[in-house]
């Protein structure tokens, strides 16, 4: 039996249909336990109980491997950003507690805790805490995924679709380097059956520029959207706004700023091998079809 934290979210799914396919029981860690279960009896769902451990605690035990995919996007209300370092420090003295042998960890590449950008801070400082845990880990560092659910490269789709023009914020001159959900959730499947500590980046062969991935987008799913350059700031009034019409964030002035500093990279090799360019050629006709909104997923 492995715990996976979000078997009904996004990456979670995955790794979770992967270790079901592998004749594995599941039991998921939610926010939502009773959306629909795509798995049956496979997966069982039980609450986060981060505010209650010892529940936590019996909620993981007899587990193989915790895969943690927890995380929150940007602070909003009482879902903040330093929550989730806490949450997921609870988590960790949790799988510790209660004897679990392996945790599967999901961070971001380039976390720092020097970092002035929360999201990234945040993941450096559960990174260390795992490491000082004692555990047996891997620590699975994406850049942004792309398949699946994902919301950044669907809603760019999406936008290219439906708008007249598309503003590119600043140079667009920012590297980013994709990887595709299944590739990461075999990377974390095959992490859980080693015992090496292991810290590694999870990227594709391909690296883009803003401008760049967002050309081939247009270009792959048909758009004769304009492409204009605007000063980030007039941009994040822009999605602000664009925002509102959607009722979703659709991108914050942190994940701006997060791009720009060149963070969404790896100078390591790469270690998926789908390459965005050729998933985008079989799935350009249903990228962005459908909006993805990640208020609607994670706080309706
Ligand atoms: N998506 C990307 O492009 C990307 C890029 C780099 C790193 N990552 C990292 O990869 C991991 C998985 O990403 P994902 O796209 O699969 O995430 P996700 O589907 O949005 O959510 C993963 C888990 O976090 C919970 N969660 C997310 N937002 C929440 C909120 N506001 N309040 C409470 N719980 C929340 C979800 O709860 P429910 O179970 O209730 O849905 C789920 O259990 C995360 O650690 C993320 O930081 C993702």
């Amino acid at each position: 039996m492995h715990i996976v934290t979000g078997a009904f979210s996004n990456l979670g799914k995955h790794i979770t249909r992967l270790l079901v396919e592998q004749g594995a029981r599941v039991r998921t860690l939610t926010g939502h336990p009773d959306r629909p279960n795509p798995f049956g009896g496979r997966v069982e769902a039980a609450p986060f109980n981060f505010d209650d451990p010892a529940a936590l605690v019996e909620s993981l035990r007899g587990a193989a491997t915790v895969f943690n995919t927890y995380w929150v996007r940007f602070s909003r209300g009482a879902t903040t950003l330093d929550r989730a370092v806490e949450n997921s420090q609870t988590l960790i003295r949790a799988a510790l507690d209660a004897g679990v042998p392996r945790f599967v960890h999901i961070s971001i590449t380039n976390p720092s805790e020097d970092s002035p950008l929360e999201y990234f801070r945040g993941k450096a400082i559960v990174e260390r805490s795992l490491i000082e845990s004692g555990l047996s880990y891997a620590i699975l560092r994406p850049a942004v995924l792309f398949g699946g659910e994902d919301i950044l490269i669907n809603n760019i789709a999406w936008f290219l679709r439906r708008l007249p023009a598309f503003a590119i914020f600043g140079s667009g001159e920012y590297r980013i380097q994709p990887v595709h959900v299944g590739d990461l959730a075999r990377l974390a499947v095959q992490a859980a059956k080693q015992r090496e500590r292991v810290v590694l980046d999870a990227v594709c062969p391909e690296t883009y520029t803003l401008e760049g991935l967002i050309r081939l987008i247009r270009q792959e799913v048909g758009s004769r959207c304009r492409l204009v350059h605007l000063p980030p700031g007039m941009a994040l009034v822009g999605t602000r706004l664009l925002g509102l019409l959607v009722r979703d964030v659709i991108m914050t002035r942190e994940e701006m700023a997060g791009l720009m500093a060149n963070l969404l990279v790896s100078d390591s090799p790469p270690t998926c091998p789908t390459r965005f360019s050729e998933w985008l050629q079989l799935h350009a006709r249903s990228l962005g079809v459908h909006y993805i909104s990640e208020v609607a997923k994670h706080y309706k």
